[in-house]
């Protein structure tokens, strides 16, 4: 990107029309890492055209694939003389799941060592239950001077006890588990939309998965995995804000090219609100008219209300009738935005993990800052929905996460565009 950027929102116009969801972003970030398993070229269709996904295509280069990548249209990679197994400190801070490499380089190469991962700055954020998970397949672990240093001779099938239900650790534990000898069993294993996706993509390899999207999976390990072409689902969270945003701004919006029942958690809030939602095979309309009530709010692991979803919701609450709480119960340090919410006339306390916000009848314009990719997308919500001009210093934590989201809100009707700081 050239130089820094703001955006710059005039609120108040309601969202009305047809919106079209991008692929996944945590399921792309675990597909594209993925396909250096597999021992012939790959071809991943509807990547969302983002920075993290960049971020990917730097890092499998670098270990040596061959990356023809077209955004919006494919990615082909060609794993084959990939011969690397290092990924650097400036490569693996750009995103959080570089740690995927991890796992993926000790199935292809036997070892790996990449730099402490990146990513949103939301909580302490330890992958002490992935390094478990190698240890229980055989491997040797090791952190020192901020790089993960693993090694495996061999990687055996082993039952996998996760400590808590972790996204990532799921993930990088399946990943290594496909080249392991034998049977590997992950207990209390995450049930996100992305975990099946992976597993359908390593399968659609001849990866031998089962029972993704329950707590127990179980993985067969396979010697070779052979060439396939693989869509990724589309963003659940992308669904989720542009849902949250239809509601603020007292729009009627279609988003398509959705999957409602990852949506189910998120809907039955906002009907719980007042807002109307009407699901259709790959659809959702919300449409909300008039004020909506205060609700609380939970953030839990799949089927759960999602942590990502939490501080767009919270700029939604800060104009509903009554006192809102969230409680967020997976990071920490989840609430950042909030201060720039205060300061478009929010009421929101922070007492320890819980937010309890006192609806006010609107929001107004103000300069906020950006501090991580969901709470940059709290903020688009409240400046959509807010009074005058907003403006969103550090965007480029959106675009982390949400593909052209200016030109379709723009193409909803909302007044949004970016300028260059000086
Ligand atoms: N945890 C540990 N030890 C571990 C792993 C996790 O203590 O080894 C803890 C974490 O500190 C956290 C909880 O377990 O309190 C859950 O963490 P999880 O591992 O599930 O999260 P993650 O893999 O780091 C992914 C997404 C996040 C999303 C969470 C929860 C990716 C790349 N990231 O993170 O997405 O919030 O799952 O659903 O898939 C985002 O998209 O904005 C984002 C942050």
């Amino acid at each position: 990107m050239a130089g820094k950027e703001k955006m710059l929102i005039t609120g108040g116009n309601p969202l009305q029309g047809v919106v079209h969801v991008s692929g996944g972003k945590n399921t792309s970030v675990a597909v594209i890492p993925a396909t250096l398993l597999c021992d012939e070229p790959c071809t991943i269709e509807n990547l969302p055209d983002i920075q993290d996904v960049y971020a990917l295509v730097d890092i499998l280069r670098v270990l040596g694939a061959k990356v023809d990548y077209v955004p919006g249209e494919f990615m082909k990679v060609d794993p084959r003389p990939a011969e690397g197994w290092q990924v650097d400190y400036r490569n693996a801070q750009r995103l959080r799941a570089s740690y995927y490499l991890i796992g993926v380089l000790l199935g292809r190469m036997g070892r790996a060592e990449v730099a402490f991962p990146g990513g949103c700055k939301i909580g302490t954020r330890p992958i002490d239950q992935h390094l478990k998970g190698f240890n229980a397949l055989g491997a040797q672990t090791e952190e020192r001077g901020g790089v993960i240093f693993a090694e495996a001779d061999r990687l055996v099938g082993r039952d996998v006890f996760f400590d808590m239900v972790t996204v990532g650790g799921t993930i990088n534990v399946m990943l290594a588990a496909c080249k392991a000898e034998g049977t590997t069993v992950l207990h209390n294993a995450a049930k996100e939309p992305h975990i099946v996706d992976l597993a359908n993509f390593l399968n659609s390899m001849g990866a031998k998965v089962k029972g993704a999207g329950t707590d127990v999976i179980r993985i067969k390990g396979t010697p070779y995995l052979h060439g396939s072409t693989y869509a990724v689902i589309p963003d659940q969270i992308e669904t989720g804000t542009l849902m949250i945003a239809a509601a603020a701004t007292r729009g009627d919006v279609v988003i398509s090219g959705c999957i409602p029942t990852h949506m189910e958690a998120l809907s039955a809030k906002l009907l719980e609100m007042g807002v109307r939602v009407n699901d259709s095979d790959d659809a959702i309309r919300v449409r909300m008219m008039g004020a909506h009530r205060a609700v609380n709010v939970k953030t839990q692991v799949y089927p759960g209300f999602p942590t990502d979803l939490q501080q767009p919701m919270s700029a939604l609450l800060t104009t509903a009738h009554g006192r809102s709480m969230i409680e967020e119960t997976l990071f920490e340090f989840r609430f950042k935005h909030v201060d720039e919410l205060v300061r478009m006339g929010a009421q929101i306390r922070v007492v320890e993990r819980t937010a309890i916000i006192e609806g006010v009848p609107s929001l107004y314009g103000a300069p906020v800052t950006t501090t991580d990719l969901r709470a940059g997308a709290a903020l688009l919500v409240a400046g959509l929905m807010a009074q005058g001009e907003t403006e969103i210093y550090e965007p480029e934590y959106i675009d982390r996460g949400y593909e052209h989201i200016e030109d379709k809100l723009r193409a909803l009707g909302a007044q949004i565009r970016r300028e260059s700081i000086d």
